[in-house]
This record gives structure tokens, C-alpha cells and sequence, in this order.
């Protein structure tokens, strides 16, 4: 049938539909369960401190806290005895005791003492807080959300480690768009397939926004896509006014790992900064990312830039 003037109206817009297999992260769903082979990142480890703190992460709440003795601890939300809220727990030498009647749960949700049951609780012993593991590295706490029996281990990440002298790690919780406590209000596979989109970068943040980054950031790359050990890197070429060439280097490691270069700072070579998207439910999406910093420089180092004539 012929095209006519009045077609393409939103009139005529499909009911909106999504991939459940790739977006939804709930415990039981395919990605969820995919998701959770891996260690994420759920908070700065200054989150976890005295005073228990909310955190999500593939769909499900949690507290997040870190005992008298300096151990951090991830928990189910209610309480095991009568599902009080252990958000108004009180953080203690060693745990995290219940507001309602005082049950104390360390940090792996073993139940230490039941005030209110004779000799603090007889049959304390077969009481479990269900709870996460939890590390610390980079400056965040990572949690591990899936069978035990599948954990694997907490990964090195080279860039993150191999520090020169005068250099540190510095995490954050800001990302691109998620602006710290801000969440983005998108599905985390939307946040997440943005790494390897270079194209938007000139036009969205050259061009729309002013020079966000750099100057030469607001040209057209020339992009090239390849296949990865771990996910999609692209590599984008900008000649510039002087002759050089700008190359920078994107990669998107599965599941949730952004390698992107800072572009604001001028340095050559490796990687500086790693970021992960965490899916906090199937609609929303902020991101951590520990950088490298130095100590000559008063913002972090960047790099993922080479250059030659
Ligand atoms: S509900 Fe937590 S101790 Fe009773």
C-alpha cells in the first residue's frame, strides 16, 4: 500500500515491549541468576559504618554495616525473629541488634543473643539473619547475591592495582547519569550498551551539552567494533587540527564492567578508571567506579589515550 501523508502518526505505536530474558534480575530469572555468578559492587566501603544503611542490588533490599570490630555486614532487611526493620538496628562491637526485642546478629547473620529468652536464648544457635558475603576492595564493598556454592572469586583488576608512586584509588558512586544518589531511571542493560555507543559522544557531549570533556572529544571518530576476551571494545580515531591522532579505547566486559577513559586528562597508556553498572531492580540503574589518582594531579589521573603523528 502507498505511503500517504498521514502515515507514521504515535497513533500508530506498538504497546512497548522489552526482553525479559536480558533485562528483568530478579532472583529465578535468567539474567538474574546470571547475575548473580558475579561479585557487585553495592556500596562506597565508607557506607558501611555505624549507622545501617539501605542498599539494593538485583532487586532485592538489604543493610549494609560495619561492626564494632570493623567488619562490614550485608543483611536481609527484616528480622528473623518477627521481620522488624533492622534499619533501625543498633550497630554494635559485634553486630547488628534487632530494635523490636534485641536479637544480635553478627555479620553473617549468625543470631548471638536473644535478650528476652531465658540465658539470651537457648536455641540461639539455629537462628541464621539471612545475610550476603560481602569484600572490600577499591575502596567499595562488593557482595556476592548467588549460591554459595558457585562463588567465585573477587576479582584483580590490573588497572586498579598496578599503582605508581603517589598514586591512589579513588571510588565514587556518580557515573555517567546517575549523579551519586541519583539513580537513572532506566532499565540497567539501557545504561550499560551506552558504553559501546561512541557516536553519541560528539553530538550529545560535544555538541548538545557545550564541550563537556574535551575540545577533541566533539569531532566524529572513526569507530572500530571487535569482539573481546570478555565482552565488545571499540576504538575511536579523531585526527586533530595539529596532525596527531586522538585514539581512545572502549570496552563493555560482560556482565556489568565499563572500561572508559576520563577524557578530561591527558595521560597515555593504561586505563585508569572501571566503573560497574548495577542493576538495582528491572527499572533503575546507578553505577560505581574506582579510579586511580595521583597525588600530583588534582583530579584523578585519565589515560586510555595514545597518540602519534
Ligand atoms: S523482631 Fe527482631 S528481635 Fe524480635
Amino acid at each position: 500500500m502507498q505511503k500517504g501523508h498521514d502515515d507514521g502518526t504515535a497513533y500508530e505505536l506498538s504497546p512497548p515491549r522489552h526482553s525479559p530474558e536480558l533485562t528483568e534480575v530478579g532472583r529465578g530469572t535468567p539474567m538474574g541468576e546470571l547475575l548473580r555468578r558475579y561479585w557487585h559492587p553495592v556500596g562506597l566501603s565508607s557506607d558501611a559504618g555505624a549507622t545501617p544503611k539501605r542498599v539494593q542490588a538485583l532487586g532485592e533490599e538489604m543493610i549494609l554495616f560495619r561492626d564494632g570490630s570493623g567488619r562490614p555486614g550485608l543483611v536481609h532487611p527484616h528480622c528473623a525473629h518477627r521481620g522488624a526493620s533492622l534499619w533501625y538496628g543498633r550497630v554494635e562491637e559485634r553486630g547488628i541488634r534487632c530494635c523490636y526485642h534485641g536479637w544480635l546478629f553478627d555479620a553473617e547473620g549468625r543470631c548471638l543473643e536473644q535478650p528476652c529468652e531465658p540465658d539470651a536464648g537457648r536455641r540461639r544457635d539455629r537462628v541464621r539473619q539471612p545475610w550476603y558475603p560481602v569484600q572490600e576492595r577499591y575502596g567499595l564493598i562488593f557482595a556476592y547475591l548467588g549460591p554459595p556454592a558457585k562463588k567465585p572469586m573477587l576479582p584483580h583488576l590490573s588497572p586498579l592495582e598496578s599503582l605508581a608512586p603517589g598514586e591512589w584509588i579513588e571510588a565514587d558512586d556518580t557515573s555517567i547519569g546517575s549523579g551519586g544518589d541519583v539513580v537513572v531511571p532506566c532499565n540497567w542493560l539501557q545504561h550499560f550498551e551506552n558504553v559501546v555507543d561512541p557516536f553519541h559522544v560528539p553530538v550529545l557531549h560535544g555538541s548538545f551539552s557545550g564541550a563537556q570533556f574535551v575540545a577533541q572529544m566533539a569531532s566524529l571518530p572513526q569507530v572500530t567494533f571487535e569482539a573481546s576476551a570478555l565482552g565488545v571494545k571499540t576504538t575511536q580515531l579523531r585526527r586533530l587540527d595539529d596532525g596527531t591522532v586522538f585514539r581512545r579505547v572502549t570496552e563493555a566486559a560482560l556482565p556489568t564492567l565499563r572500561v572508559v577513559a576520563n577524557p578530561r586528562v591527558g595521560r597515555y597508556g593504561e586505563v585508569e578508571s572501571i566503573g560497574w553498572v548495577l542493576p538495582l531492580d528491572d527499572t533503575t540503574s546507578p553505577a560505581a567506579s574506582p579510579r586511580r589518582g595521583s597525588s600530583g594531579a588534582c583530579a584523578p589521573a585519565s589515560t586510555a589515550r595514545a597518540g602519534s603523528s
